[in-house]
């Protein structure tokens, strides 16, 4: 699982060239604006570790007993079932803070409420999605730390999920309070907040990641470099040295692969997408790149708990939320860009080509790692969850225009910045969380069967 040269030079075929065009007007130009306005100053330097080829484990850690978990359900495919009943357990009053405000449509004057209505029934025999229960994802967590480590996307689901758990029980702020929000100057605080839940002793906190492995954002306003920087071979160690004190993480990124970057692996250049070197322009696309970043930080975490001291090791539990695509309908700046106010229908969306290479790419290095982590007795599960068809579908729950307050206040306007890219809270990604906490439910299955098996008689 060591770094190495990208497998998979994508670049996409030329019968795609003019989707990819139009990919490149609907979404990039919109996504570029929104990245400016999420974009950061270059992180300040810490110091440099490399993820080098983890050595075949020489002891691997006793054959761990091991009660057979429940069966892994399939969370990908499935329908939207409207709900009047379900209850709503937050609002953008009762979570106002924790929200970010581009993300807390109805304190912003969205109108319509129906995208609030929808759960998820998978297709897999035997698989459900009931509603979030608070009361059970903190027994499930207690005394552990969940993590979301990447882009916005993490971030807005991990305030979904404290969202939801603060609907039932106290939660306190304990970092990253008084930064911004998250656009501004002051929001690297923001872009690391940390959540206590002291009725269980229970964290939920966020790390920015926006490429899961080392990187260096372009900068901000035309100061510095005109594309990203990957280190593909570097573990982030904003969230890296972490890993021993999480039990559960959550990797969710992808969009930030799709600016302009250049690709580093010790050392050397190793590709680019719309390469900026007017020397070298030859476009390597950047699928190959993304699962690259998504194989080593779940190698990384996968290495950091198997060189834990067995008697300090915590089971783990590592998911990766697959990529979740944007809506763009049209003109971006159209007061119309995304503005359904239900899902599609069955059938209306397929998954697009770029949904299938990323999501497809974040499913088999989960299988990979998963199998990794079992041969090294790492004591981590791997698991994905898998919400890009889900997603693809639900193009009614962006901000839209209301990523700004009142945005239509002074009557209609003929163009207007819209977000669908990012979730509404409450909106669709709280299904994701609905999914998680029966994620979390089968692995803490397991790893409670161990400790039944591990105790004395
Ligand atoms: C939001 O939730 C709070 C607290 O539960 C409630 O008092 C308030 O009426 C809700 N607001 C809306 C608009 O539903
Ligand atoms: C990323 O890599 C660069 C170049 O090696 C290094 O200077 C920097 O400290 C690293 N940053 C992070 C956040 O890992
Ligand atoms: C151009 O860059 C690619 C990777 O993007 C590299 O494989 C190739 O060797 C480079 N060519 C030259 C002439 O530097």
């Amino acid at each position: 699982m060591g770094a190495s040269t990208p497998r998979h030079h994508s670049t996409p075929p030329p019968l795609l060239t003019k989707r990819i065009l139009a990919f490149a007007f609907y979404v990039l130009v919109p996504l570029a604006l929104l990245h400016y306005l999420l974009s950061l100053p270059p992180p300040p330097p810490p110091p440099t570790s490399t993820l080098t080829a983890p050595k075949p484990q020489q002891q691997p850690a006793a054959a761990r007993k091991r009660a057979p978990p429940p069966p892994r359900c399939d969370y990908s495919d499935g329908e939207l079932v409207r709900s009047e009943a379900a209850p709503l357990l937050y609002n953008g009053t009762s979570c106002g803070g924790t929200i970010k405000a581009g993300q807390n449509c109805e304190a912003h004057g969205r109108p319509d409420t129906g995208y609030l209505r929808w759960q998820w029934r998978p297709r897999g025999a035997g698989c459900t999605v009931p509603p979030f229960d608070p009361a059970e994802f903190l027994r499930l967590v207690r005394g552990r730390h969940v993590a979301f480590v990447g882009d916005s996307l993490a971030r807005n689901q991990c305030e979904s999920l404290v969202c939801l758990l603060s609907s039932a029980f106290p939660s306190q702020l304990v970092r990253g309070a008084g930064g911004g929000d998250g656009d501004g100057d002051g929001d690297e605080l923001r872009k690391f907040r940390r959540w206590a839940f002291p009725s269980h002793g229970a964290t939920v906190s966020v790390f920015w990641s926006p490429f899961l492995v080392n990187g260096t954002e372009k900068a901000k306003g035309g100061t510095g470099l005109n594309h990203n920087r990957l280190f593909l071979d570097q573990p982030d160690q904003r969230w890296a040295p972490e890993v021993p004190g999480i039990d559960v993480v959550v990797l969710s990124a992808g969009h930030w692969f799709l600016h302009p970057a250049v690709y580093y692996d010790r050392g050397a250049v190793v590709g680019c997408h719309q390469c900026p070197d007017p020397n070298n322009r030859t476009e390597t696309g950047f699928f190959g790149v993304f699962r690259l970043a998504v194989r080593n930080a779940l190698g990384e975490i996968v290495l950091r708990a198997a060189r834990t001291e067995p008697s300090n090791r915590r089971p783990k539990l590592a998911v990766v939320t697959t990529f979740s695509p944007a809506h763009f309908e049209g003109d971006w700046d159209s007061p119309r860009a995304c503005a359904r106010t239900e899902p599609y229908a069955p059938g209306e969306r397929e998954p697009e080509y770029m949904d299938r290479e990323m999501s497809g790419a974040e499913a088999e290095e989960v299988a990979a790692a998963r199998a990794d982590a079992a041969a090294r007795g790492a004591g981590v599960d791997v698991e994905a969850l898998e919400v890009t068809r889900l997603a693809g579908l639900r193009a009614d729950g962006h901000p839209g225009p209301y990523m700004h307050p009142f945005p239509f206040a002074g009557g209609e306007r003929d163009r207007v910045p819209n977000d669908c890219v990012h979730w509404c809270l409450p909106g669709p990604v709280d299904t994701w969380n609905e999914i998680l906490l029966q994620v979390v439910k089968r692995w803490a299955a397991g790893v409670d069967a161990d400790d039944d098996a591990s105790s004395p008689p």
